[in-house]
This record gives structure tokens, C-alpha cells and sequence, in this order.
């Protein structure tokens, strides 16, 4: 059988580790994926820049148009990050009848609903399960997993470089300046790392969790957010001395009134659960009336985390490749009417 063919734009952290995944479980993917995968292009700005991933096999371009109109591309994975570019190059492989993957949550959360819509019409998959939480598939988790349940509550700790920031804080007293440049070198952080720590990234992971668990339209606007970098060593010791650790939550709760989005510091006491989840790990605790409080945790962000939830959604689509277009469930299915204005 033909193999399915990938384009990456962006051969960065989540882009090489995608790479490298790719080709050192290219044995297990192929059996769960039912035909091979294979990264025929990539784009990438720098060509002299040197990748964490063997790239001899494929071909690297300056021109990110190659990847999203080559013929035989069946698969465009976005990994550049930003909204502009990404979300003309994405729209253009979707004119183009390619799928796309992508792990970038700002372009889900700011332009999902026009890219979905395209993509509804185009009758191609757009999947995104690395935008939120890195490698937990909190994204099938509530979509597939929870299909049954009516949704009220999710919320957790969905910034991967904030809780690093602040479980470095708490453990070591090192300065937050310090430990984000830490989380940079490691690769955690956003190219603008104030996302990052004014909430915005968190913001937009919420927005989407929030869409899908509710059956919402996108409303990154509506999403009351305050982010970590008013903390300082002093209000982390305290909140220790008093039996409690800040913890940087999104949370979403839904009731007959409407919904209400929010990203900020909060106290919650030592002992939860929630409270011991330290350094890059992300929690999401989500609550459905048939199945109770269920609690998702795992690596949310770094190379291979993000790029074993990038994988999967290539697998995902590789599966459904063959299938009728038009009979696909769209990914994030809403019903306007019915819920797009409730007050929030
Ligand atoms: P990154 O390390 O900065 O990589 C970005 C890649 O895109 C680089 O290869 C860069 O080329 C290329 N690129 C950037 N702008 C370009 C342009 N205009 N034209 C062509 N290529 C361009 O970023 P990343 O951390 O992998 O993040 C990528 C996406 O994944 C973002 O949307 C981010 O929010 C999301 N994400 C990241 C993580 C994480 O842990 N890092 C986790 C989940 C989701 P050069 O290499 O030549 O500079
Ligand atoms: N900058 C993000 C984080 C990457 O730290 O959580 C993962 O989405």
C-alpha cells in the first residue's frame, strides 16, 4: 500500500522531536497506522542551523509554499508557531485537499473556527491534540472518552513552563528571571515566553478545552486571564508557611447561567493532589455526570512529549485517510444557535 507522505513546516523542538519520533518508532507507527509514514519535505528558516533530528532523508527548503502545495503531500504538519503565516499556510494546504496537524494553540484558539469551516468544506481532517497539555490526549481524552458525559468542569495546569517557574521557586528559591531562562533552553517556553507567563498561552489552551467540552464556538476573548510574573519568593514561601502552593490554573465551568473562563494564580492546600504536580507536568481534571471527576497528567511541553501527541494525530489521520470525506465528524462540533451566546 502507498505510503502517506508528510510535510513539516518547522523543523524546531516539536518539529525535530516529530522527526525523530517519526523515524525511531516507524515499525510500531506503521502497524497502528496501517500503512507507512514517511516525511518527504520540511521548512525551516535557517538551513545551516543544526536539527536535533537526522534530516539526510528529506527535503529542507526556506520556502514554507513548497511544503503546503507539494503534490505529493498528504499531510501538512504546521509546527511554526505565531498566527499569520501559520494560519495562511495552513489555510492554503487545506484549499490544497491536504489534512493538517498542528500543535499551535494560538492559531486554534484565535482563528479555529475559520480554519475548521474551511476545513468542513474542503472535506480534510485538521487535528491539534499538541495544543493542549503536550503529550496527555486530554484533546481524545474528552472528545472520545467522554463523548457520552455532559461536561461542567475542566481545570488545571495547562502551561508546562509556568509550573516549572514556580515548582523551581518553591523548591530551590531560585529566581523566577533564572528559571525562565531555563525552561527557554530546554525548549518549554513559547518564542514570546510573556505567553507564557501572563497567562496567554494558558488562555488559549482554555479556550479550546472549553469549545470542546462544551460544544462552544472559540472565544479566546471572552477568557479572563492573569498570568505568574507578579509572584514573587516571598508569596510562594507563604503560601508554603501556610499549608498551601500557588498553582497557575485554566478552569472552565459550564452551568444553566453560562460558562465562565479563567486563567490566574490560585491557592489550593498542600495536600490536593493538584498541588503536587510539579515542574513541566500538566494535570486537567475534567467532571462529566456519568463518569465523575476523571484527572489527566503527563509532560506538557518539551521535544518528545509534544511530539508523541503530534504522532498520534498523524496516525489518527493516516487511519481515516481512505475513509469518505464528507462522513467525518468535524473536530470541534458546535452548535452556534443553541450555545454561542451564552453570557460568560
Ligand atoms: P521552535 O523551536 O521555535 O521551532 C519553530 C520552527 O519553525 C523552527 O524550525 C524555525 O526555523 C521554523 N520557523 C519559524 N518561523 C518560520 C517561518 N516564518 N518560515 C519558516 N520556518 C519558520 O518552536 P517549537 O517550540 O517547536 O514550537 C512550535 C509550535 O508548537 C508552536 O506553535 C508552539 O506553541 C507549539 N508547542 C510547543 C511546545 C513545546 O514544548 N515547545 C509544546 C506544545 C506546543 P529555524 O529552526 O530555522 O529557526
Ligand atoms: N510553552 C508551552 C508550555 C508549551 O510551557 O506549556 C506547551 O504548550
Amino acid at each position: 500500500m502507498k505510503s502517506i507522505k508528510v510535510g513539516i513546516l518547522g523543523l524546531g523542538t516539536v518539529g525535530g522531536g516529530t522527526a525523530n519520533v517519526l523515524q525511531r518508532n516507524a515499525a510500531e507507527i506503521t502497524r497502528r497506522a496501517g500503512r507507512d509514514i514517511e516525511v518527504i519535505i520540511a521548512s525551516v528558516r535557517d538551513l545551516t542551523r543544526e536539527r536535533r533530528c537526522d534530516c539526510s532523508s528529506l527535503h529542507l527548503t526556506t520556502d514554507p509554499a513548497e511544503v503546503v502545495n507539494h503534490p505529493d503531500v498528504d499531510i501538512v504538519v504546521e509546527l511554526i508557531g505565531g498566527e499569520t503565516q501559520a494560519k495562511d499556510l495552513v489555510l492554503q494546504a487545506i484549499d490544497n485537499g491536504k489534512h493538517v496537524v498542528t500543535a499551535n494553540k494560538a492559531l486554534i484558539a484565535l482563528h479555529g473556527n475559520e480554519i475548521f469551516a474551511a476545513a468542513q468544506e474542503e472535506g480534510v481532517s485538521v487535528l491539534f491534540e499538541a495544543a493542549v497539555a503536550g503529550g496527555i490526549s486530554i484533546i481524545k481524552s474528552i472528545r472520545e472518552g467522554m463523548a457520552g458525559n455532559r461536561i461542567d468542569l475542566v481545570a488545571g495546569i495547562i502551561n508546562g513552563t509556568g509550573n516549572f517557574i514556580l515548582t523551581e521557586m518553591r523548591d530551590k528559591g531560585r529566581p523566577f528571571a533564572e528559571v525562565l531562562t531555563e525552561a527557554q533552553a530546554l525548549g518549554y517556553a513559547e518564542a514570546d515566553p510573556t505567553f507564557d507567563v501572563e497567562g496567554i498561552d494558558a488562555a488559549h489552551k482554555l479556550t479550546i478545552l472549553a469549545s470542546i467540552a462544551f460544544g462552544i464556538p472559540l472565544q479566546f476573548e471572552n477568557v479572563y486571564t492573569e498570568g505568574i510574573s507578579e509572584l514573587s519568593l516571598t508569596d510562594v514561601a507563604y503560601a508554603e508557611e501556610l499549608g498551601y502552593r500557588i498553582k497557575h490554573l485554566g478552569i472552565a465551568k459550564a452551568d444553566a447561567s453560562g460558562v465562565e473562563l479563567r486563567v490566574h494564580p490560585t491557592l489550593i492546600p498542600a495536600k490536593r493532589l493538584i498541588a503536587n504536580v510539579n515542574g513541566v507536568m500538566n494535570a486537567v481534571m475534567v467532571r462529566g455526570d456519568a463518569v465523575g471527576n476523571t484527572l489527566h497528567y503527563g509532560a506538557g511541553a518539551g521535544a518528545e512529549p509534544t511530539a508523541s501527541a503530534v504522532v498520534a494525530d498523524i496516525v489518527d489521520v493516516a487511519r481515516t485517510i481512505t475513509a469518505d470525506p464528507h462522513s467525518r465528524v468535524p473536530h470541534l462540533a458546535f452548535q452556534p444557535d443553541a450555545l454561542a451566546n451564552l453570557p460568560i
